[in-house]
């Protein structure tokens, strides 16, 4: 793990996880998850979004994502925390209610202030506000977006600041892997609040890439780079290469490279701080539910033995 604070794989509740009907594999799975010392850092994958977490108006619940924060403080893994303003997966009532500004305002500062305050202190990090551009790096037209303009963003970021001063406060997206307008579009974001005075800490890369359309290491380093040089952290906060299914000798060959590729620009670029995989266990993987016909995009098998990927990160660190 050589320049890098961390590798880490995000994990979920078992209640959340994409996949029932494996409750048999748990043993296992736990004991690479917490005990096995592959993984530094974890991210719950679903328990701490607005969801979970203030599924009614003023009504907090901590349970799912407590599952995850509470194993990663006993395992000594540090915990990156997921995600507190985001269009998707938002509970019902933030898009049924008809707004004005001030009262989404005091929405979103009271959503924080719940979910920032029950973890103070213990989040390396907080994905702050997550996927707010759209690829061309305009803003995405989210509830928050229309009522309030980019003003949501320097709200969110103001108040997580003052609720928890310790956490790094990220931007996180997808697609900002590879240079372009997605990726000048969060440099926007950073200069803005920077503008702003107020305080942003990191880009997340969520690196949801695809094995046989893969970037290269060049174009990786170019992407962190960028970022890098405005003085913010960088991490890769959501790795999977997903690949077209069934997996093949070449395709993996293919996913492997695209691993080493970009595990190895975070290593080589001073300011990329660490590597989140989501999940580690193809089984448990989002992948197969969203992109159909494509999966295998960890690098545990389902009888857990590793993909060829597995020695391309190993190669990279
Ligand atoms: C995914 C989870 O992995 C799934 O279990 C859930 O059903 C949908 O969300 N970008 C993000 C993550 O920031 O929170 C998403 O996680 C994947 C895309």
């Amino acid at each position: 793990q050589a320049g890098l604070k961390y590798f880490g794989a995000a994990t979920d509740s078992p209640g959340q996880r994409e996949r029932a009907g494996y409750e048999a594999a748990y043993s296992q799975y736990d004991a690479i998850m917490w005990k096995s010392g592959e993984f530094g850092q974890t991210t719950p994958t679903n328990g701490q979004k607005w969801l979970f977490s203030e599924p009614q108006q003023g009504v907090f619940n901590y349970t799912e994502g407590e599952i995850i924060a509470s194993k990663a403080q006993k395992a000594g893994l540090y915990l990156r925390c997921h995600a507190l303003v985001w269009h998707s997966q938002l509970a019902p009532w933030v898009e049924s209610t008809t707004w004005t500004p001030a009262t989404l305002r005091a929405a979103i500062i009271a959503h924080i202030e719940g979910v920032a305050k029950h973890w103070k202190g213990r989040c390396y990090a907080w994905d702050v506000v997550n996927e707010a551009l759209n690829e061309d790096g305009t803003y995405r037209d989210s509830v928050f977006y229309k009522v309030l303009g980019e003003e949501y963003i320097k709200l969110a970021f103001k108040t997580a600041a003052r609720v928890d001063p310790h956490a790094k406060l990220y931007y996180n997206d997808y697609n900002l892997e590879s240079p372009g307008a997605k990726a000048d579009g969060a440099k926007g974001i950073v200069k803005m609040l920077r503008k702003a005075g107020i305080k942003v800490d990191g880009v997340g890369l969520q690196a949801h890439l695809i094995a046989e359309s893969h970037p290269t290491l060049d174009e990786h380093i170019a992407a962190i780079k960028g970022f890098a040089s405005l003085g913010v952290e960088v991490a890769l906060t959501e790795l999977d290469i997903r690949l077209q299914t069934p997996a093949t000798a070449a395709n993996l060959a293919l996913q492997k490279t695209a691993y080493k590729n970009v595990v190895g620009a975070c290593v080589q670029v001073k300011g990329c701080v660490g590597v989140t995989i989501w999940d580690f266990y193809d089984p448990f993987s989002w992948v197969p539910y969203v992109f159909s016909g494509q999966g295998a995009a960890l690098l545990w098998n389902e009888d857990f033995s590793t993909h060829p990927a597995y020695v391309g990160v190993v190669e990279a660190l």
